[in-house]
């Protein structure tokens, strides 16, 4: 069988030593303190976080370090273990938009949207980042960074948010605006929520309609993988992945074009008249032929549907009904690869291949386009059906997949 490399989890201990290692190294003084948050992995509701939809993250283990001190200025440096002989700086004084080119934009935006949105006591920071999520895999790398950067700031300058649950959505904001507006990403709110407000043990439900409170907007479910003896599987297929490439923002605008063409704030809406109608199957049937091309219809459908397979993937997790977990996923991978148009061969590949080896459901996660796989296996099989996933790549010459194992962990914290 081909071998397939699995990335380990830094544990706190080396993620301190390492992030502060590096931040001494590189500035020959003392850090403050480190702080982390991790990537994320969504169990189901893909693309619907900017319909104002329902998703199912968890938080991986692996996470973004990093060892952070203030400036009395207003100049950032920021350095990463991937280059460490390169710092990247830029002055948050007078940045515009789209102001910092290259990963910096990431943090340097975190410090420039809290500043936008009136915390004027931010001011510059020197920082050393090390992370285990591996990077453009759609696990969320970006918001690891952003995040843990967020509540690096919010510590060092006092501003008081990241103690409270509540308080974290201010944070998430600044790493939402951080990656939509100096780093030109775009992105729904799902992975920043994902970072900063799962528990260890559960997947964060998060409803995403603008209309609710931060106390309204998330419940913890119970994800107990060992309760059902299961593993859950990520593959990272290594397929190159980029949100920033208009593929992403297209599909969002053709979202936006459809709920105006229904004359409804969002997708949600129309997504809740039709689960709530005698006959949702004739409901859909009727919303689609209002709109006008078979593209929108086909990117309508798979949100309107994604909505109600995260509610029903809720129930039959919480049933322990494993089976139809697992073919939700299957539902949620094929109707992302056939209406929503965002998946590659790797992803539908890997899928094929976990599916066809006894995994009760596998799909993509993330924004697609590349990025990586989920699948649900029983407990123990992890290692072959990656394997079995690394062997087809082989015969299909695509790059060499990763896998890491998942499971529901903790949101970003202070760690030193
Ligand atoms: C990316 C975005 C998220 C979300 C997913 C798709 O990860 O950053 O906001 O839209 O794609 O579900």
């Amino acid at each position: 069988m081909a071998t397939i490399q699995f990335i380990d989890a830094l544990s706190h201990k080396d993620g301190v030593e390492e992030a502060t290692r590096l931040f001494s190294d590189t500035f020959h003084e003392d850090c403050d303190g480190v702080w982390a948050a991790p990537g994320r992995v969504n169990l189901i509701g893909e693309h619907t976080d900017y319909n104002a939809g329902l998703c199912l993250p968890i938080a991986l283990p692996h996470r973004t370090f990093v060892a952070l001190k203030p400036r009395s200025d207003t100049h950032v440096r920021v350095v990463s273990s991937i280059s460490p002989a390169a710092v990247a700086v830029a002055d948050l004084a007078g940045l515009q938009a789209e102001g910092v080119k290259g990963w910096a934009a990431y943090p340097v935006g975190v410090a420039w949207a809290l500043r936008q949105a009136g915390f004027e006591q931010v001011s510059g920071f020197d920082a050393a980042f090390v992370s285990c999520v591996p990077l453009g895999s759609g696990l969320s790398s970006s918001a690891a960074m952003t995040c843990s950067t967020a509540l690096a700031l919010d510590d060092v300058y006092g501003l008081g948010y990241g103690s409270s649950d509540a308080g974290r959505v201010t944070l998430i904001d600044a790493a939402m605006k951080s990656e939509n507006d100096m780093a030109g990403a775009s992105t729904g709110g799902l992975d920043q929520n994902a970072s900063l407000r799962c528990t260890p043990g559960h997947a964060l439900l998060l409803d995403c309609r603008p209309e609710l409170t931060a106390l309204e907007n998330v419940s913890q479910q119970l994800f107990d993988l060992d309760k059902y003896n299961l593993e859950l599987l990520v593959v990272d297929t290594q397929a190159p992945h980029q949100l920033n490439d208009g593929q992403y923002a297209q599909r969002r605008a053709t979202c936006e074009a459809a709920a105006r063409t229904l004359g409804v704030a969002n997708l949600r809406v129309v997504s809740d008249r039709i689960a709530k109608s005698d006959d949702p199957f004739q409901s859909l049937k009727e919303t689609l032929d209002r709109l006008p091309d078979e593209t929108m219809k086909k990117r309508v459908r798979h949100v309107v549907t994604e909505i109600q397979r995260v509610r029903s993937f809720v129930h039959a997790f919480a049933q322990g009904d494993i089976a139809e977990a697992g073919r939700l996923f299957n539902a949620s991978h094929d109707s992302l690869a056939a209406d929503y148009q965002v998946t590659v061969p790797e992803l539908d590949i890997a899928v094929d291949v976990a599916r066809g080896n006894g995994a009760y459901g596998a799909r993509m996660t993330g924004g697609g386009f590349g990025g990586s796989i989920i699948a649900l296996v029983d407990k123990g099989r992890s290692q072959e059906v990656a394997g079995l996933i690394a062997r087809e790549f082989t015969k299909q010459d695509f790059h060499a997949p990763r896998a890491l194992a998942a499971y529901a962990a903790a949101s970003g914290s202070r760690e030193a």
